[in-house]
C-alpha cells in the first residue's frame, strides 16, 4: 500500500529532460535521445525512509523509493546488490574495494539492468535493443531473460569469447560487428527506431540503478563518506551512477558533500583523460588503440560533457594506465585472491598510482566490476 501511494506520485513526477537546450519530454519507449542530439537525464525526487531501508534484505531494491519503478509487480530482481566493501592492503596502503563483480552475471552491469529492464517491463515493451562491448549486453540479455523480452545485443567482432556465450546462454540474438565499439553502437542504433534501445551509456534508468552504488557505501560506511572513489570510466556508467547517487543523498540531507570522483582509463584510449588534461569541456575525436581493458575502450563517450562536470564540480582527477601496468595489477590482485577482468586490474593499477601520492589519512574507496572467468583466454596470454 506504501509502495502504491508513493507508485502514484513517482508516476506524475518522472520525465526527461536535456541539459543542453533544457527542454523537457514526457517518458515514452521510443524518446531515447533529444531532439537536438544529445543525450537525455531523468527527473526524479528519491526518498531514502531509513527505517525502512534497514529492515529490508541485503539487495539494491532495499532502496526502493529512490528507484524510479511506479509498480512492485514490475521489479525484476534475482537478490543483485549490496556487494561486500572489503578492506584491502595494496603497496602498504589501506583503503576499501567494492566486490562488484559479484552480481548474478559478473559484473556491476546489473545494477543498472535491473532496473531498466524492470522498467521496460513496466512499460510493456516486447522487444530491445542493445550494443555493448559485452558485460552490459550480458546483464541486459539476462535480465530480458527473467521477463520474456525478446533482446537483440550487438557486440564487437573482437569481444571476449566469454562473454559472447553468456550473451548466448541467456536465448538473446547476438550480432557480431566488424570493426571498432563505435561501428557496433552506430548498427544497434539503425534497430533502435524500431525497436526499444536499452542503451546502457543513452538510457537514464541503467544510471538510477548504477546509482545504488553510492547508496550502499553510504550505508556500509555507516552515514559517512568517502574522501575518494577511484572508479573505471568508459561511457562512465558506474562513474556518473556513483556521482548521481551521492548528489541524491546530499540533496536529501543525509550526508553533506561528495567524494572526489576519480575516473581510470586506459592510455590507449584516453579521450576523458586527455579532455581533462587540455581543460576542454567536451572530449575529441582520439586515435585508439589496442588495450586489454576492453570495458573502458570508448573512443567518443556519450555523456563525456557530464562525467568532465562531474570530475571538475568534486576536484576529481582522470588517470591513464598503461597496458604493463594493467598485466601487472591484474596478477598482483588474483595472488590476493581477486580474479578478476582486464578492465578491473586497471582500475587498480590507477589505485595504485593514486595511492603513491595520497594524503594518508584520506579513506580512498575503489571497485572490483567484472569477473575474470569472463576473459580467460585474455589472462591466459598474460
Ligand atoms: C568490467 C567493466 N568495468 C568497467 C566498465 C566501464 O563502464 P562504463 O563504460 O560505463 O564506464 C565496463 C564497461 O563495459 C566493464 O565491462
Ligand atoms: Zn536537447
Amino acid at each position: 500500500m506504501l509502495y502504491a501511494l508513493c507508485s502514484m506520485r513517482l508516476l506524475q513526477m518522472e520525465r526527461f529532460f536535456c541539459s543542453t537546450c533544457k527542454r523537457f519530454y514526457p517518458l515514452s519507449p521510443t524518446r531515447w535521445r533529444c531532439d537536438c542530439g544529445s543525450f537525455l537525464d531523468l527527473e526524479f525526487e528519491p526518498k531514502f525512509p531509513i527505517k525502512q531501508i534497514l529492515k529490508r534484505g541485503p539487495t539494491l531494491w532495499r532502496y526502493r523509493e529512490a528507484i524510479p519503478i511506479v509498480k512492485n509487480q514490475s521489479i525484476l530482481s534475482m537478490g543483485e546488490g549490496f556487494t561486500p566493501l572489503e578492506e584491502v592492503e595494496l603497496d602498504g596502503h589501506r583503503f576499501l574495494l567494492k566486490i562488484d563483480y559479484l552480481f548474478p552475471t559478473g559484473s556491476y552491469k546489473d545494477r543498472g539492468a535491473t532496473v531498466l529492464i524492470s522498467k521496460v517491463k513496466e512499460l510493456g515493451v516486447p522487444k530491445v535493443v542493445e550494443d555493448s562491448s559485452g558485460n552490459a549486453g550480458s546483464a541486459i540479455a539476462a535480465y530480458c531473460a527473467k521477463a520474456g523480452i525478446e533482446c537483440e545485443i550487438y557486440v564487437p567482432q573482437a569481444t571476449s569469447p566469454e562473454k559472447l556465450v553468456q550473451i548466448g546462454a541467456y536465448g538473446a540474438t547476438l550480432k557480431r560487428v566488424e570493426g571498432s565499439r563505435e561501428r557496433t553502437a552506430e548498427a544497434a542504433m539503425g534497430s533502435a527506431s524500431r525497436f526499444y534501445y536499452a542503451s546502457h551509456c543513452w538510457n537514464p534508468f541503467f544510471l538510477h540503478g548504477t546509482k545504488t552504488f553510492a547508496f550502499e557505501i553510504w550505508e556500509q560506511m555507516d552515514g559517512k563518506v568517502p574522501d575518494v572513489l577511484i572508479l573505471p570510466v568508459g561511457h562512465g556508467t558506474l562513474f556518473l551512477g556513483a556521482y548521481i547517487g551521492f548528489k541524491e543523498l546530499r540533496e536529501a540531507g543525509r550526508i553533506r558533500r561528495i567524494p572526489r570522483l576519480v575516473g581510470i582509463q586506459s592510455a590507449a584510449c584516453p579521450p576523458l583523460y586527455q579532455a581533462f588534461k587540455e581543460g576542454w569541456s567536451e572530449t575529441r575525436p582520439i586515435e585508439k588503440k589496442e588495450t586489454l581493458a576492453e570495458g573502458i575502450a570508448i573512443a567518443n563517450p556519450v555523456r563525456g560533457r557530464q562525467i568532465l562536470e562531474a570530475i571538475r564540480e568534486t576536484e576529481g582527477e582522470v588517470l591513464a594506465i598503461t597496458e604493463n601496468e594493467i598485466g601487472l595489477a591484474l596478477k598482483e590482485m588474483g595472488r590476493k585472491g581477486y580474479f578478476i577482468e582486464p578492465t578491473s586490474a586497471a582500475t587498480i593499477a590507477g589505485l595504485k598510482r593514486y595511492l603513491k601520492k595520497r594524503n594518508k589519512r584520506e579513506t580512498v574507496v575503489s571497485t572490483l566490476t567484472g569477473t575474470g572467468l569472463k576473459a580467460t583466454e585474455k589472462i591466459s596470454h598474460l
